[in-house]
């Protein structure tokens, strides 16, 4: 199959273009690289030995859009370019709203122009209502929190109503829970370009002591041990249920949305101490207070997942902790030279 990947190039991304150029896919990212490089892309063609066309696009530039599908077709695309952080969504909702809307919408516009009628589309579990009981099955009620996750749920309502005014559009929303780790090859994962908002790589900043001890935030909720539990999902699983998605929509019309978590709960705590047992480190951290807007539980069921994709996630939350720090690992050892490099002084006369 030939794919469109938008926002291909970053942390899940990347990811989803080495599992469909290893499953024999053809495919091209389109990419803005803001959060971002266009590194990842050299390691996607070393990982698999395959050759990746991109191109340095934003999806809201239509016409940058437009000359990649008049040149190139596909039989479907994978979704993921888009603003990703609550708390930026909260200080500028309208970049979110531009962004995400508007790049999904015109997007769409040029696959209904070029009779592209299959999407995968990166959601997250973010839209469910925060009092969902778990674990969330995808009937559960839909209530978002935050502009971000409103972003979300506002284009999945769009790819229903598509759906429904033309019945030959396929449309599949994967809401993704939480998404740890890194290649297993050590090659490529996560690259946080300023401070990191989610737990592990701050966790790992703070193992490298490049910035202050993790801060747990909150050890009072009703949980095993007071610290919030979330569904941590290997990045690679991630990335295979998108293959499965495409297979599937391949053969349904309609739109469909299954959750994409590991289907377990584990406390901040709990991954704290895998993480230092799994990779025989310390990991420094304080109890600090409740972060604003956190919910307590967390973790999806992935019965759908399982029996309609056929999907399985395989790696446990030991294997998450130490290829995620294998990668970062390695992403020290990069800045390291980097920083070593002196590009020359342009003379002056
Ligand atoms: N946490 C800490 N300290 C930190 C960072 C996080 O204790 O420095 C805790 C949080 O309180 C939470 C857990 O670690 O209990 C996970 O927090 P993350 O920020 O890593 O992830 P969230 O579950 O808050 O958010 C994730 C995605 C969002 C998505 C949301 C719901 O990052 O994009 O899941 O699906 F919206």
């Amino acid at each position: 199959m030939r794919v469109l990947v938008t926002g291909g190039a970053g942390y899940i991304g990347s990811m989803v273009c080495i599992e469909l150029l290893n499953e024999g896919h053809e495919l091209f990212i389109v990419d803005n690289f803001s959060n971002s490089d266009a590194s990842a892309i050299t390691k996607i063609m070393s990982i698999t030995g395959k050759m990746v066309q991109y191109a340095n696009v934003d999806i809201t530039d239509r016409n940058a859009l437009e000359v990649v599908f008049r040149t190139y077709s596909f039989d479907s695309v994978i979704h993921l370019a888009g603003k990703k952080s609550v708390t930026e969504s909260i200080e500028n909702p309208l970049q979110y709203y531009y962004d995400n809307l508007i790049g999904t919408v015109m997007l769409v516009q040029l696959m209904q122009q070029y009779g592209v009628h299959s999407i995968i589309f990166s959601s997250s579990a973010t839209v469910y209502h925060p009092e969902s009981i778990c674990p969330i099955q995808e009937i559960a009620e839909l209530k978002s929190s935050s502009p971000y996750g409103r972003t979300k749920l506002a284009i999945e309502n769009f790819f229903r109503e598509l759906c429904d005014a033309h019945p030959t559009f396929s449309a599949v929303l994967l809401r993704y829970f939480n998404p740890i780790g890194a290649h297993s090859s050590g090659e490529i994962g996560e690259k946080p370009l300023e401070v990191p908002n989610n737990l592990l790589p701050y966790l790992m900043d703070a193992v490298s002591g490049k910035r202050p001890p993790l801060e747990v935030f909150g050890n009072d909720y009703d949980t095993i041990d007071g610290s919030g539990i979330r569904d941590f999902i290997h990045v690679e699983d991630l990335a295979k249920g998108h293959i499965k998605a495409l297979y599937y929509s391949m053969e349904h019309m309609g739109c469909e949305s299954f959750n994409l978590g590991s289907g377990t709960g584990y406390s901040v705590l709990q991954l704290i101490e895998t993480f230092a047992t799994a990779n025989k480190i310390e990991v420094p951290y304080n109890i600090g207070n409740r972060r604003p807007g956190d919910i307590a539980i967390s973790f999806a069921d992935i019965t759908k997942a399982q029996q309609i994709l056929g999907w399985q996630p395989l790696k446990n939350l030991t294997e998450m902790c130490q290829d995620a720090w294998r990668w970062q690992l390695k992403l020290l050892q990069e800045q390291r030279v980097e920083a070593q490099i002196v590009y020359p002084t342009k003379k002056t006369v």
